[in-house]
């Protein structure tokens, strides 16, 4: 019998409606100037996302309004990390992001939240590169967030921070190749990570591997809210793990979103 992960009261996210999102530069390997997205069907697509966290994996949404000049502000994945009163403000690698920080700092800070933000020249994408998994916070660097931001965050949040190396340009941050399932159980796609991270994940976690295709369909870049899983289209093998596992998978279009390189996850940051 497949062992059922245990119910978690209720998940808190922070998103923000695609009111002005496009595609303005190219800052990925995924986003490409002659491949724009439709907005008014992402518009549909984030509607339904928001449909699904909210009705059918019973998540708690609240919204930041999205600022003209700011197409990537949709990703709020990125604003920081959360964890109890203490909000750490991203500071992005690239000067086309950077003119969110001060925005997401006054939504920070307007929730009450204490703000922190990174020591100087240290780069940090927030939930993008870190994630908690169990008693650790698994952190990516190298292509986004900046090693230094490892120590600033186990600093101020107390916590054991296992730093792992992202290897491959299409899979720039943590959250596009790794996803915690529970306490003890991470799915990622080997494939982006150096040898060594591979073995830390291992080490620490039961595994499930994603495998290139639906890799590239961005499989990890799912939002988890108890056993539900909300994960992007075309990712039936990973679906099936899923299921194996106990979880239920719900699976949404996300085509106009993975042009700029994000999908379900990108779209959320957890309140935590
Ligand atoms: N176009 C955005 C960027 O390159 C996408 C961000 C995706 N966010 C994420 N958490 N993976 O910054």
């Amino acid at each position: 019998m497949s062992q059922l992960p245990s119910q978690s009261v209720s998940t808190r996210v922070m998103m923000c409606a695609p009111t002005f999102y496009g595609l303005e530069y190219e800052i990925n390997p995924w986003m490409r100037l002659e491949n724009r997205p439709d907005t008014a069907l992402a518009m549909r697509q984030w509607d339904n996302l928001f449909h699904v966290l909210n009705m059918e994996a019973g998540a708690d949404i609240s919204l930041i309004p999205q600022v003209e000049g700011c197409p990537d502000m949709v990703f709020t994945a990125n604003a920081g990390l959360t964890k109890g009163d203490c909000a750490l403000l991203a500071s992005f690698r690239h000067p086309q992001r950077a003119l969110e920080e001060p925005y997401f700092a006054e939504w920070f800070t307007q929730q009450g939240y204490t703000v922190h933000t990174p020591p100087e020249g240290c780069k940090f994408e927030g939930e993008g590169d870190a994630l908690f998994a169990g008693p650790n916070l698994l952190a990516g660097y190298l292509k986004r967030s900046d090693i230094c931001s490892h120590r600033w965050m186990a600093d101020i949040l107390s916590t054991t921070v296992l730093s792992l190396e992202l290897a491959d340009d299409r899979w720039y941050h943590l959250d596009t190749c790794l996803l915690p399932l529970d306490q003890h159980r991470v799915a990622f796609y080997p494939g982006a990570f150096d040898e060594y991270a591979q073995t830390v994940i291992r080490h620490h976690y039961e595994t499930i591997e994603v495998e290139l295709e639906e890799a590239l369909r961005f499989a990890c870049n799912a939002v988890v809210a108890g056993n539900t899983v909300v994960l992007p289209t075309g990712c039936p093998h990973f679906e099936t793990e899923l299921r194996n596992c106990g979880f239920t998978p719900l699976a949404v279009d996300m085509s106009e979103f993975l042009k700029s390189g994000g999908a379900a996850k990108c779209l959320t940051l957890l309140l935590n």
